[in-house]
């Protein structure tokens, strides 16, 4: 057979042999067994040597032409394996949007912290700074400068955790107020606070009472406050917290570092004064202690009660998100419950 038909025949053979290849490393094997250096090509193109000077270039250019077109076979075997892969890799990877989903659980603020964000809002948009305070405080600043001497039986109104003669867990958040007023330089304008915390009294555990809960301090010291600033502030708050048609009132009570001190109660949410069993059906909820500040605090820290005067008050938001909500257990604040606590996700 001459060369030519040999080459041919080479084409002929392999082309059929290319297009039934299953696999790529197949495929690889047979581009080296036929266009390697040992392949039938080559092999062909060596036999050329004993043809005729001018048939050389003739079968050298068929041989070639042969050798490309097999390549190109090669090639286009190739892109359709590799394509008939990426198909099936496509096929396999279709989404199935009959599935059911998984439900995306998002947490939510605990209830207090929403109450506390609130709150410190509130403020913040009448001009209040937010001050924080130690909750390890010092005896000095939870009590003495708060106008309650060691021994005082005013100390009984708080059972506090000590851990020594020194240091106590603050039982109340008003010894931010002392800190407070002890560094603010007047000169630069009045004080105006608030102090949301934590707060630890050893209390035993009940659904009323809990051994750590929180408080928002206030306090606004000026020229010229009167009682009728706390009682106007106060019930901008409680419309906030409660509702626009609450109402406050003011009854007279006992706190060291007040004088007069006041217990503050809000017009009852529920029946609107009328009478019903969050308000004991007296119309009326107590929500928190205030009064205008005692001249003794206010000259222990340095400032000249003659010149300077204010308001303090102190709030529990456990106690304002109870009355809110109308849960009954002081407890579930601090239980970590999922089911309580997600029932109070954020609006908006
Ligand atoms: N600190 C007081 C308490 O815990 C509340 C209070 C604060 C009262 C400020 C008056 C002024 O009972």
């Amino acid at each position: 057979m001459d060369l030519k038909s040999k080459l041919e025949e080479l084409f002929e053979q392999n082309q059929a042999k290319i297009k039934g290849l299953k696999d790529l490393d197949q495929l690889n094997q047979t581009r080296v067994e036929l266009l390697g250096k040992k392949g039938p090509i080559t092999e062909v193109l060596r036999g050329m040597k004993d043809l005729d000077a001018s048939e050389r270039p003739k079968v050298g250019a068929f041989a070639n032409k042969i050798k490309d077109d097999l390549q190109g076979a090669i090639q286009e075997r190739k892109h359709t394996l590799e394509q008939a892969v990426i198909n099936q890799k496509l096929a396999e990877e279709t989404i199935d949007v009959t599935l059911p989903g998984d439900a995306v659980v998002s947490g939510t603020p605990h209830i207090l912290a929403q109450i506390m964000d609130d709150i410190e809002e509130f403020f913040i948009g009448q001009g209040y700074q937010v001050i924080d305070g130690p909750e390890v405080e010092e005896d000095h600043y939870n009590f003495e400068m708060l106008n309650i001497p060691k021994n005082h039986p005013a100390r009984d109104m708080q059972d506090t955790f000590y851990i020594d003669d020194q240091l106590l867990m603050r039982s109340q958040t008003s010894p931010v107020q002392a800190r407070t007023l002890e560094v603010h330089d007047f000169s630069k304008g009045p004080l105006k606070m608030i102090s949301p915390g934590r707060v630890y009294r050893r209390d035993t555990d009940d659904a009323t009472h809990s051994h750590q809960f929180h408080q928002v301090e206030g306090l606004v010291i000026d020229r010229h406050i009167t009682m009728a600033d706390l009682k106007g502030t106060l019930l901008a708050l409680a419309q906030h917290v409660f509702g626009a048609d609450r109402k406050i009132r003011l009854r007279p009570s006992f706190f060291p570092f007040t004088e007069p001190s006041v217990e503050v109660d809000v017009s009852c949410f529920r029946c609107n004064g009328a009478g019903c069993a969050i308000c004991k059906y007296s119309g009326w909820i107590e929500v928190l202690g205030a009064g205008m500040v005692h001249p003794n605090v206010l000259n222990a820290a340095g400032v000249d009660a003659t010149v300077y005067g204010g308001f303090a008050f102190g709030l529990g938001p456990d106690r304002f998100a109870m009355l809110k909500y109308g849960i009954d257990d002081i407890r579930s604040f601090y239980q970590g419950d999922q089911r309580f606590l997600s029932q109070f996700q954020q609006e908006g």
